[in-house]
């Protein structure tokens, strides 16, 4: 008999005491014994739930029980959260958890504890909710070098442009939807101004080249000052609006990671990605392009990821999962070192290199972030937009 607790009932939580609920047989199977579900940790009362028997208030019940194997995050933030996830992995539990927000700022640490004390820290459900991504990224596709890392990281957003842009919806009626749905974070503006994109970015980024990459010190820009207009005459020409997550190795090595809403090519894989789907592009330099397609957001999806880390962990109990990311990466300009096509629209006359698009638009050949401000300043441009090539 294997035990699991849960610490935090909220989507994710719930999600996962209903997975190993419904699932409990199989999971039985393929660990070759019972999962049991030993401790349900929330400050919330749950003594009317069917959960009465195992709600716990006090964490240290958790963090001095020697029975007690795995202990699942789902606090979400990074206060309570680090304090408890730090405590359970030196009590020697192995810990599995679906919030980016900790791992982004304090991966680093925790992934160190976890070496010192021989357990698993395991994050697979941070980035892409139920899709597996991470786990294929430092396993599967470890023979590559990896080039780009590019996707739809939040579910929320996705599902917002998708509403407001095929359903007509007004943004807050979208967001109050995927609210409702368990998609967005507990303060929306997380997902919104692109946040939670950006946290996802950065643990893409540290899996993928093994070196540290820090929320603020990338570029993060959300859909919040999105203009319609934008997305209806990128829709004539072509291209659908997507809130991006882009990682790249420059030659050289040095890296480049930022999150904007970008124009894509109605032929990219990612364009016809809608609603809370997260569709998550890796380049290598052996496989080439490969994509990560699911649900991104959610509690079943969610905890579908979770479950199969703890499955992971307390098979490698004795010998943990090695991952992990070390020293600060060297991160490039990205407003001077970095270029790439950009949408520019304003009812200015085209300059000669550009592609002129209907609805008083262009897109201009690729340059860098500075070059691309430049000439919208001196045209007058009312929207600027990189393009995804
Ligand atoms: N708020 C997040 C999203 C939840 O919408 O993608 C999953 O990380």
């Amino acid at each position: 008999m294997a035990n699991v607790a849960i610490m935090g009932f909220g989507t994710v939580g719930s999600g996962v005491a209903e997975v190993l609920r419904m699932n409990g047989e199989s999971i039985a199977r393929k660990l070759g014994e019972p999962l049991r579900l030993q401790y349900i940790l929330d400050v919330r009362d749950l003594s009317a739930t069917e959960y009465a028997g195992v709600a716990v208030k006090d964490f240290s019940v958790l963090e001095s029980d020697p029975n007690l194997d795995v202990v699942v995050e789902s606090i979400g933030g990074a206060k309570v959260a680090l304090d408890f996830t730090r405590r359970a992995l030196l009590a020697g539990k192995h810990v599995v958890t679906s919030n980016k927000e900790l791992v982004a700022a304090h991966g680093k640490e925790l992934l160190a504890i976890a070496r010192e004390k021989n357990v698993n820290y395991l994050f697979e459900a941070s980035v892409g909710g139920g899709i597996p991504v991470l786990r294929p990224l430092f396993q599967c596709l470890a023979g590559n070098q990896i080039e780009e890392v590019v996707g739809i990281l939040n579910g929320t957003t996705n599902y917002i442009l998708t509403r407001m842009v095929k359903g007509g919806v007004p943004f807050g009626e979208a967001l109050q939807e995927a609210q409702a749905k368990g998609y967005a974070e507990q303060n929306p503006a997380a997902d919104v101004e692109g946040l939670d994109a950006g946290r996802k970015i950065c643990i893409l980024s540290d899996l993928a080249w093994g070196k540290e990459v820090r929320p603020e010190a990338i570029s993060i820009r959300g859909i919040s000052d999105l203009d319609l207009e934008d997305v209806a005459v990128a829709d004539r020409a072509g291209y659908r609006v997507k809130l991006l997550g882009r990682a790249l190795r420059l030659p050289g090595g040095r890296q480049a990671a930022y999150v904007s809403p970008h124009l894509v090519p109605a032929d990219c894989p990612v364009a016809p990605v809608d609603d809370v789907f997260n569709a998550i592009m890796v380049r290598g330099n052996a496989v080439g392009d490969v994509m990560f397609y699911g649900r991104g957001a959610g509690d079943l999806p969610t905890a579908s990821a979770v479950v199969g880390d703890v499955l992971d962990a307390l098979q490698h109990r004795d010998q943990r999962r090695d991952l992990g990311w070390s020293e600060s990466a060297d991160l490039a300009d990205l407003e001077t070192e970095v270029s790439m096509p950009w949408y520019l629209r304003g009812g200015f006359e085209a300059p000669a290199d550009c592609r002129t698009l209907s609805g008083g638009a262009v897109i201009a050949p690729a340059m860098t972030g500075r070059e691309a401000r430049a000439l919208a300043g001196r045209l007058g441009a009312k929207a600027l937009l990189p393009v995804l090539e």
